[in-house]
């Protein structure tokens, strides 16, 4: 949960939902469940550490999509009966239109139109952005998103959920020494179900010739695993700036916080003479600062949602 005032995000606090982990991915069940059961105390700390009283809100702004079901009515019904008992605005956001937003928070901030990459746990897209609330979908992933491939092949490595920053940590100490396929599919689209595949039986293929074959080789599996993803992801990201000739370039979601994507990014960049921006760290994963910074957009254009509002799991950011 977060506050804005003015523009500026006065508190973003974030709830962790520790239980996921040891189950290897998100149980939606026990997702809403946990909201449910955090959501006053959360409120009340997010209040009292903006040291704010809750008659001093103008507005409430909440995810609409997309997400999971449970636990986007979670928010929606607390969202709901907060602007209606305090008497003010409802403000409906889309989860990714918050996180290409992420960029534009803090300063230095990209100047219209930019590019954004969007690469999430549920989401690799990339995106052409006008101005806010003006977007052009260029291409995005037709099975896996990045983050998700970080995951999954975490999973196959025995790592914890969600495995894309322990990756990231090991990749530090490893080198990319195994070679995995860098799919390439026609236009932006992206394609993770290869890579993973690969990944699958190179680890089925090792593991019968040694059985110690991933504990000996961690980090240099996590660095190859790393390295193959931000390739995939670079020459989408290389394609789109050149076809659409633009200079600056947005990286938003849980995965901008991969140490090897913004090395790889600062690169291209470099030779590219293209400017990069990245969101603060605690912008990157999901976080409700995101959502109040576009909902604060909103409140100024008063365009508030209607009190019979349904979330919508699969709501597309709209062009
Ligand atoms: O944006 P986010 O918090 O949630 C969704 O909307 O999905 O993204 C979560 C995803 C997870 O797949 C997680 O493994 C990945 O972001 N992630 C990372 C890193 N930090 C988070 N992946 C690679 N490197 C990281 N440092
Ligand atoms: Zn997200």
């Amino acid at each position: 949960m977060a506050i804005i005032r003015n523009g500026e995000i006065l508190t973003n606090i974030i709830y962790n939902q520790e239980i996921h982990r040891k189950y290897g991915g998100v149980i939606p069940e026990w997702a809403s469940r946990k909201h449910l059961e955090a959501m006053v105390s959360l409120y009340k700390e997010t209040l009292e550490k903006a040291n704010i009283e809750q008659v001093e809100l103008h507005g409430i702004v909440v995810t609409r999509g997309p997400g999971l079901m449970g636990s986007l009515l979670v928010g929606m019904g607390f969202a709901k009966a907060l602007a209606l008992a305090l008497d003010i605005p409802l403000i409906e956001v889309n989860h990714l239109e918050a996180h290409l937003c992420s960029v534009l928070i803090d300063l230095p901030k990209p100047t219209f139109p930019f590019l954004c990459l969007t690469v999430s746990g549920g989401h690799t897209q990339l995106i052409r952005v006008n101005g806010i609330g003006d977007y052009h979908i260029l291409g995005g992933t037709l099975d896996d998103a990045a983050g998700e491939a970080f995951d999954k092949t975490g999973k196959m490595l025995g790592l914890d959920y969600p495995a894309g920053p322990i990756i990231d940590q090991l990749a530090q100490k490893g080198i990319a020494r195994f070679k995995f396929p860098i799919s390439v599919l026609d236009g932006y689209q992206y394609s993770f179900s290869g890579f993973k595949t690969a990944v699958l039986y190179f680890l089925q293929k090792e593991i019968k010739n040694n059985p110690d074959f991933i504990s000996e080789n961690l980090e240099d599996l996590c660095a190859s695993i790393q390295h193959t993803i931000v390739e995939i992801l670079i020459k989408k990201v290389t394609l789109a700036m050149k076809n659409e000739g633009l200079t600056e370039l947005g990286i938003a979601g849980g995965v901008s916080a991969n140490s090897g994507l913004r090395k790889r990014i600062a690169q291209i960049c470099k030779d590219n003479e293209w400017k990069s921006y990245f969101p603060a760290m605690q912008y990157c994963t999901d976080n409700a600062a995101m959502i109040a910074f576009v909902g604060y957009q909103k409140y100024l254009a008063s365009q508030f949602a209607d009190e019979n509002i349904m979330p919508l799991p699969r709501m597309p950011v709209s062009s």
